[in-house]
């Protein structure tokens, strides 16, 4: 088992940048959850913006490797001060350490500052409680369960940033 530390949050500024959150996106998606390649690298990641969490990684050799991407988070800006949250994810062995939490947190800060006034994101329905510990909500007339990418979700909202 890996050990991680020295968290670090960067909001990526270039096209260059996006590979280390394509690192992250394929490990977690592609290869654990077995969505299509085809389905995660969409047509939005040039409109959105993204962060990456990068760690020290310390192997069971010993050795340690510097700023490791470990997690990532994307943000569609859509019409009327409304941001999606998506293609979030943290690698296997690196959960559980609130990295995920820093990087919701650092989405939420951003969109404060920079005039968004709701956020929507699309749960994996067992990922929910998650998003609930983090001040999401599942709308009484909005809470019908739906298929994406063949897999069950639930849409989620945060109003009045
Ligand atoms: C969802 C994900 C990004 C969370 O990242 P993480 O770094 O492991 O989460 P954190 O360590 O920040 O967890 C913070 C808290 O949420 C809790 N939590 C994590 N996953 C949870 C879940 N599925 N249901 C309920 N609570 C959950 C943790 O236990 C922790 O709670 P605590 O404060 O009571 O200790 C990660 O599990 C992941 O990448 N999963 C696979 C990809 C995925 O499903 N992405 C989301 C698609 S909608």
């Amino acid at each position: 088992m890996s050990k991680y530390t020295n968290v670090s949050i960067k909001h990526l500024q270039t096209v260059e940048e996006r590979k280390d959150a394509l690192k992250v996106r394929v490990a977690v998606f592609v290869d654990e959850q077995k969505y299509s390649l085809e389905s995660e690298l969409d047509s939005h990641d040039d409109v959105s913006q993204h962060w990456v969490a990068y760690c020290d990684k310390e192997n069971q050799d010993g050795t340690v490797e510097k700023g490791v991407p470990v997690g990532t988070i994307r943000l569609i800006p859509k019409p009327d001060g409304l941001a999606k949250l998506g293609r979030f994810a943290v690698l296997s062995d690196a959960r559980g350490l609130y990295i995920g939490q820093q990087l919701v947190k650092s989405f939420i800060q951003y969109c404060k500052e920079n005039s968004f006034n709701t956020i929507v994101l699309h749960s994996q329905y067992p990922r929910r409680g998650f998003y609930a510990k983090m001040g999401f909500m599942i709308e009484e007339n909005d809470d019908a369960i739906f298929d994406e990418d063949g897999t069950p979700h639930i849409r989620m909202w945060m109003r009045s940033l």
